[in-house]
């Protein structure tokens, strides 16, 4: 049997799922987190679909087996989009949240918009993208911009060096002036937003989803009565093993 006090685990390849754990905490402060990012294994964007699941499956099972856990929130939409399926057969009696990118938001805010989604290669080639995309497309131009190479830069603390601005500009040229939304598909590319925005300027509206997850998540526990009172707090854990990789994971949780 679970209790409110059991942890709400998030999970993310590495770093990137931080972003969600923000907004966690900032709509329930009081819950107790604990956080694996498996950088060692990151990025999982550009591998085959069996190893993001058997990765993924393997952090869950290492997660389930040392913390008493109520909900486990897969804060990463590679791994979402591979194995949350996979995840929700082998642990029924767990609340299990995936992240979907914010296509919804952004065709509600732009009906009949020009849509672009950036996000890994296997979140993109996956079919829970493409029904999540076909569900708009007649509304919406919904644009696919796979980005390899950006996830590496954000591991490795270079969110504004000159090479990951360099790196955007070259990626997002094609799309100034031709897009109203830009769906940030990857739960790293929140931590280069700014660097982003600054290149498709004002006219493009950057959005991304952690927002809907942490108000599901909070949704899932209420109906379970599973909402925790009182303080909270935050365990790190990553699979590197490098205090360098934690000391940025408390950086970017702010
Ligand atoms: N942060 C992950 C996501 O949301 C993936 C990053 C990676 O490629 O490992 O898709």
């Amino acid at each position: 049997m679970h209790t409110p006090d059991d942890y709400i685990a998030v999970f993310d390849s590495g770093v990137g799922g931080i972003s969600v754990l923000r907004q966690l905490r900032r709509i329930m402060p009081q819950e107790n987190y604990l956080y694996f990012g498996d950088s060692a294994n990151a990025p999982y964007g550009s591998r085959s679909t069996e190893d993001v699941r058997r990765l993924t499956l393997a952090a869950a099972e290492r997660i389930f087996a040392s913390y008493p856990v109520k909900a486990l929130v897969v804060a990463c939409n590679t791994a979402t989009s591979a194995a949350i399926g996979l995840l929700r057969e082998k642990y029924p009696e767990k609340i299990i949240i995936g992240i979907e990118p914010a296509v919804k938001l952004a065709a509600d805010l732009f009906p009949g918009g020009r849509i672009g989604v950036m996000a890994t290669e296997v979140t993109l080639r996956e079919e829970k993208f493409d029904i999540l995309a076909h569900r708009f497309d007649t509304q919406c131009t919904v644009t696919r911009i796979p980005a390899p190479g950006l996830v590496q830069f954000i591991e490795a603390n270079r969110r504004d060096a000159n090479e990951t601005k360099a790196f955007l500009r070259q990626l997002l040229a094609p799309y100034i002036g031709k897009l109203d939304a830009l769906v940030l598909g990857c739960t790293h590319y929140p931590f280069v937003k700014h660097n982003i925005q600054d290149i498709l300027g004002p006219q493009t509206r950057v959005i991304h989803g952690g927002e809907g997850t942490a108000r599901e998540t909070k949704r899932r526990l209420r109906l379970a009565g599973l909402l925790r009172q009182g303080e909270g707090k935050v365990i790190i854990k990553n699979s590197l093993g490098d205090p360098e990789i934690i000391r940025l994971c408390y950086e970017l949780l702010g």
